[in-house]
């Protein structure tokens, strides 16, 4: 583990908007002139982590505090690696650190009439380039995919307001958008960073 003074300043940033914000959405509003000043680091995600894993996409913990209020992870995304429709259940914002990705968010809208009482309507798909950063956060702005559908490898950096390798979730199908609890575990037990 190595100590990175610029993940220092950053945490002490989310504290400060953590004990002053009141809802999820001021939250990420809050962290990300911080987040965006994070992203300019160079080597945030050291090079021997870069190489994509052949079949998916790799999650490397870069840094929680002890208490887990939050976690910073990166994300390494081969050409044509997929994270299928999932929620967060806990607010997050995902930066583009390297490359270019794809994201489709979804809202739930009910539905009867269908297996699972609800359907998923797409809000909007958007193209996230280099520094781009945007949002999720329950109830209304949490479900999302992403891919990468470009030749170059792509690199995401995630803050979210738990250690979201163990945080609970779900994954919905593409077609029934029937849900599946997931729990999508870092590649590493011991963040790359610590305090
Ligand atoms: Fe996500």
């Amino acid at each position: 583990m190595t100590h990175n003074p610029s993940i220092q300043t950053f945490e002490e940033s989310i504290r400060k908007v953590l004990n002053v914000a009141k809802s999820e959405k001021e939250i990420v509003n809050q962290i990300q002139p911080y987040f965006q000043s994070l992203l300019q680091n160079e080597g945030l995600l050291p090079e021997s982590y870069k190489q994509p894993k052949p079949n998916k996409y790799s999650q490397f913990l870069l840094y929680k505090p002890q208490d887990e209020a939050f976690s910073i992870v990166a994300f390494v995304w081969g050409p044509g690696q997929t994270a299928p429709i999932h929620d967060h259940l806990v607010w997050g914002l995902v930066g583009i650190y390297e490359g270019t990705i794809e994201e489709t968010r979804y809202r739930k809208i009910s539905n009867d009439e269908s297996e699972v009482g609800f359907n998923l309507e797409v809000v909007e798909t958007v193209i996230a380039k280099t520094k781009d950063i945007s949002f999720v956060y329950p109830p209304n702005a949490d479900i999302h995919s992403v891919r990468n559908p470009f030749n170059d490898i792509a690199i995401t950096i995630h803050i979210y307001g738990t250690d979201i390798g163990k945080q609970k979730r779900n994954r919905y199908a593409s077609e029934t958008y029937a849900m599946k609890p997931i729990v999508t575990s870092h590649e590493n037990e011991v963040p790359i960073y610590h305090m």
